[in-house]
This record gives C-alpha cells, structure tokens and sequence, in this order.
C-alpha cells in the first residue's frame, strides 16, 4: 500500500490526518490484536483461494503467505510493533505486510472488507471459546462427580428458604450441580453448532464482483455452511451473545456454588473445609479462614452479565448492516471468556481439595423438625388423608416448639396419644433419614440407590460431551494457523 499524503491507511479520500483523540477512540487495536491467530488464518485461506481462482496470481499468493508467515512469527515472538495509527488488528497485520513485501500486498484483501474480515475473525475466536469454555464446565463437573462418589449415603438436611426441609444426601446435592455444569456444556456446545457458518465473501455488504470461491475458504478453516446473506452476516454477532448468554447462566449457576461454599464454610454450619491455598485470612483477625475465592466467584457473575448486556445494547436498533458500534462487541466477550474460565478452573481446583464434613452434616438433622414430612408420610400409609396428617403434625411440632425440644424427644406415651396409628416401629422408621432417603426411590430422587444409578449415568454424560468437543475439534484442526505458539 502507497503511503497517503494525509498519514491515513485507507487513502485517497482525506485531506488531514487524524485527530488525536479520534484516533485513540476508534483504533480496536489495543484489544483485537487477541485476533491476530485468527486474522492470519482467515487471510492465508482467503490469498489461497484468490490465485485458486485466478483473480491473482500465483506467485503474488506465495509472496502474501511467505509475508503472512514472518508476521505471524514476529507477533509469536512480541517483537511485533502494533501501532494505534494503524486502528486495528486487520490494518496492522496488512500495513505490516506491505512494509515487507511491498505494493504486492495491495492484492491482499482483494475482494474482501474489514467488515466480512472481522465477522470471520469473531466466528474463529468464538468456535474455540464454545469448545474450551465447554470443556472447563466438564472438568468441574467431573470434579464433582469425583467427590459425589462415595456419598450417595452422607446425609445432610435439604434447605427451602434456607431453613431445614428434608433430608437429602451430599452426592445428591452435588449432582445438581453436575446437572447444572451439563446443561451449560451442551448450551456452548449447541452455540458453537450454530455459529459454524462462513461469513468471508459478504465483502463490506453486499459481496463482491470478483469470482471468490466461498466454499474453498470454508473447507480451509473448517466450516461445514456458509452464511446465507451478505447484509445479515456483516452485522451479526449473535454468536457473540449467545456465547455471553451461556456464560451468564454458568455464572449464575457458579454463584449458587460459591455462595453455599460461603454458608457451609462459616461456624454456623461447618459442612465443609476448603485448602488453605484457596483461602485467605484477616489482615487483624489471626483467627480468621475466609472463603475469598467462592465470594468472588459469586460476584463474578455480575460482571459476566454486564458484558451480556452491554453487548445486547449495542446491537439493538443497530440499522443494517454494519455500523461502528460493532466494533464494542470484543472487549466485553473476551473479558466474560477470560473470566468464565477463571472461575470455572478455580472452582474445580478448590472443590479437588474440598472436605466434607458427614458429622457434622448428620447433625444438623436432628433440628429443625427436618423428619415431620416424613412423620406426616407414614400417617398417610396408615390410610390418613394428607392434608389431615401435615395439619397433625404440624401441631405435633408446635407442641414441641413450645417446649424448646425436638420430634425425638416426644414419649412413647405422646407419640400413642397423638398419632395412635404409629407403632414403635413406624415412628423409629419415619424419624429414621437414611429409610427416609431410600424411600424417596423414584427416578431423579435421593434414594441412595437413585443416586448411584445418577452418578453412572452423569459420568457417562460427561464423556459423551467430551467427545462431542473433540469430534468437532478434529473438523476444524485443519487449520493450522489458529494454533497458538510453540513456547
Ligand atoms: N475494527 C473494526 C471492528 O472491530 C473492524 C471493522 C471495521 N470496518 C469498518 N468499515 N470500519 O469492528
């Protein structure tokens, strides 16, 4: 590319060069140099295609690539120099080739714009984040499984409101969040699906005259479509929210995690014991182990979904096709991918390490009334209307709740009076958690035997979503100018 007069990369038009604070305004640079992996690729799959098609010719293509390639080497290596002037990672990588090769590298982008360019660039970025990102909520989840193992029969109280409801057991509660982390693989798993579509080719909006081949590019870097309109492809950055989207929900799934990690870890409770290396302590308070990481894990999610919303207010009412603004989409998303993985790796980390405690969760059922359901269930196996047996039990509690005493302490003499259709053996059963867990035997329920069914069959899912990503990772390491640095 010639040097224009005016300083500008884009040429003939302007008269003057750039205001300073313009400059620093519009230049992308200093963020979406993260594409150049990308970017690179795109370009030496786009300058194959054009000597394929005979719209250059083949030795300019060789000398592109061969240029292509000492960029590349040079960004690898940091001895790359981006420069703000030259506004974006596109801009840069061409203004550098130039510098190389010469007006050669004028043929470049030859049938191509920015706006095709950087559609491609995000698409590349967001195929590998739906994979890794997926591939972090199957590790913790495998983590959990892995704790979950032997606890199908470690009892605890499950909590609505957060006051004690009925008992449950630990692999239980943890299975939850195993359900949660496989919904959130197959959300990212299912986006990646959908953004798999060739944008290149659209051109600036409305193609271009020179005979491209779009489905030899699409070969090249791994896309099994491509996208069906020139003005919607330019401007689309669904896959950009939907990534966003699906690492919200995670979030907000990690923050129930880090917040109960928060409670189980205080006096109060003393459920469980997390490493020292994932704790901190007080600056004043020698005594003090405080679950730091949980507590930033749950807040997390708020900026994770500020970046979803962010991203949805600048595309809404955005007229076709593309505008500017586009160009706001990237620091949100990489900052949600970043933080995603931070705090899905942290928490598999410290979960590793994590220790339960089965006594002390045993305890905290013998508060609380935890067993009334139960007491009110085995009236009704003795042929009691429901709403009659919850309407007994329930004063049977408040009786009790009066004395400051619990269910276990009532007499033989009470229990007769006030539920003459228990005997012993009824009454020892339904104040009994484990028979309650076993008796709650139905598909998705806690009964322990449930549950170690569950455990096989989460287990299976993980693997079967492991190779989900490693069969679509295969399709798409053709390219093999996406792979990062040897180091
Ligand atoms: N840096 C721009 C972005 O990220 C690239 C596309 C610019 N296109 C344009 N016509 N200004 O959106």
């Amino acid at each position: 590319m010639g040097a224009p007069s005016s300083g500008k990369l884009w040429g003939g038009r302007f008269a003057e060069g750039t205001d300073a604070l313009v400059e620093r305004i519009n230049a992308s640079v200093g963020f979406d140099q993260r594409l150049y992996r990308e970017d690179l690729a795109g370009s030496v799959a786009h300058v194959r295609m054009l000597a394929e098609a005979a719209i250059i010719t083949a030795d300019d293509a060789s000398a592109i690539e061969a240029g292509l390639r000492t960029v590349r080497a040079d960004i690898d290596a940091g001895r790359f120099e981006w420069r703000i002037d030259r506004e974006d990672v596109h801009l840069n990588v061409e203004a550098a080739l130039a510098d190389r090769i010469g007006s050669v590298a004028g043929r470049l982008h030859t049938g191509r714009s920015r706006n095709d360019q950087v559609a491609l660039d995000l698409r590349l970025y967001l195929r590998e984040a739906f994979l890794n990102r997926a591939t972090d909520a199957l590790d913790l989840a495998a983590v959990l499984l892995e704790q979950a193992n032997d606890k199908a029969h470690v009892v605890l109280p499950g909590y609505t409101h957060l006051q004690r409801a009925q008992p449950v057991s630990l692999a239980h509660h943890l299975h939850a969040y195993v359900a949660m982390l496989l919904r959130d693989a197959g959300r990212l798993l299912d986006a990646h699906d959908r953004a798999n579509r060739l944008p290149l080719g659209s051109g600036a909006l409305a193609g271009t005259p020179h005979p491209i081949r779009r489905e030899r590019v699409a070969t090249e870097l791994g896309f099994p479509e491509l996208t069906e309109n020139s003005l919607d492809a330019v401007s689309d950055r669904d896959a950009a929210v939907e990534f966003l989207s699906a690492a919200a929900l995670a979030s907000s799934h990690l923050s129930r995690m880090g917040e109960e990690l928060v409670l189980w870890m205080s006096q109060e409770f003393r459920f469980v014991q997390l490493p020292d290396a994932f704790c901190t302590g007080s600056s004043i308070m020698p005594q003090k182990k405080n679950p730091d990481i949980p507590e930033l894990v749950r807040s997390k999610t708020g900026r994770i979904t500020g970046s979803l919303v962010s991203l949805l207010m600048t595309l809404k009412g955005l007229p076709l096709a593309y505008n500017k603004d586009l160009q706001e989409d990237k620091e949100p998303l990489f900052d949600a991918d970043d933080t995603l993985r931070d705090i899905l790796t942290v928490m598999a980390r410290l979960l590793a390490g994590a220790r339960f405690d089965a006594e002390r969760m045993k305890g905290a059922l013998r508060a609380g009334f935890v067993m009334a359901t139960d007491v009110a269930d085995a009236l009704v196996a003795a042929g009691v209307p429901f709403r009659d047996a919850h309407h007994r039990v329930g004063a049977l509690v408040q009786t009790c709740a009066r004395r400051g005493t619990e269910l276990e302490s009532l007499t033989p003499a009470e229990w007769h009076e006030l539920m003459p259709e228990l005997d012993a053996a009824a009454i020892a059963r339904a104040l009994d958690p484990v028979v309650s867990l076993e008796r709650r035997d139905q598909p998705g329920s806690p009964a322990p035997k449930r549950v170690q069914a569950a455990q096989a069959t989460f287990e299976a899912r993980v693997l079967e979503a492991r190779a989900r990503v490693d069969r679509t990772r295969s399709r798409t390491e053709l390219c093999e100018w996406m792979r990062s640095p040897a180091t």
